[in-house]
């Protein structure tokens, strides 16, 4: 059986699930402001190890990174399934956030808060330029997306309930501090 390692947690997978489903399912740190839809980017995230284990980014992702992202093996984990039978590993966007914001809270070993927060006002303003630079190639996204993945009940459903499950485990887990 294909395994995730999302943010450092070993997660079972099924063949041709989508990153996202996995790291939801499991409560994991991550976003999904458009449930999955492509378009918001909230669910970014890095390809750490075992990238051949994930099918190639689909036509959404080739659209929203440039092909150096993709080098660095960034995927939009609502498009990226699992497709083979190893162990992929991800860290998402919303985690490596978190982490460096940890570090502000309680500096490592050798470092300071204030060198910690400009660590994350530097990331901060580098993800905003990235957004911001993406936006002619996602607009047009939009509406086919919703046109192809309307709003449903049931879907609304688990987005709440899904949602309340990463707020929970996000707020309980301790930060992970790299040292
Ligand atoms: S959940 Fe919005 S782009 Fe993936």
């Amino acid at each position: 059986m294909p395994q995730v390692i999302i943010n450092d947690e070993l997660m079972e997978a099924m063949e041709g699930e989508m990153v996202l489903d996995i790291a939801r399912r499991h409560g994991a740190h991550i976003g999904f402001a458009c449930d999955g839809r492509g378009f918001c980017q909230t669910c970014e995230c890095r390809v750490l190890q075992g990238a051949e284990e994930l099918c190639p980014p689909n036509h959404i992702e080739q659209r929203v990174f440039n092909p150096e992202a993709l080098e660095h093996g960034y995927r939009l984990a609502c498009q990226a399934a699992v497709c083979g039978s190893g162990t992929a590993q991800v860290l998402t966007r919303a985690e490596e956030l978190r982490r460096l914001a940890a570090m502000v809270v309680a500096p490592p070993a050798g470092t300071t808060a204030g060198y910690n927060l400009g660590r994350v006002l530097r990331s901060m303003g580098v993800l905003v330029a990235e957004r911001a630079m993406r936006v002619p190639a996602v607009l047009p996204m939009i509406l086919p997306q919703l046109r192809a993945m309307p709003p449903h009940f049931p879907g609304i459903k688990n987005y709440v309930n899904d949602t309340k499950r990463v707020l929970q485990r996000t707020l309980k887990d301790k930060p992970n501090i790299p040292t």
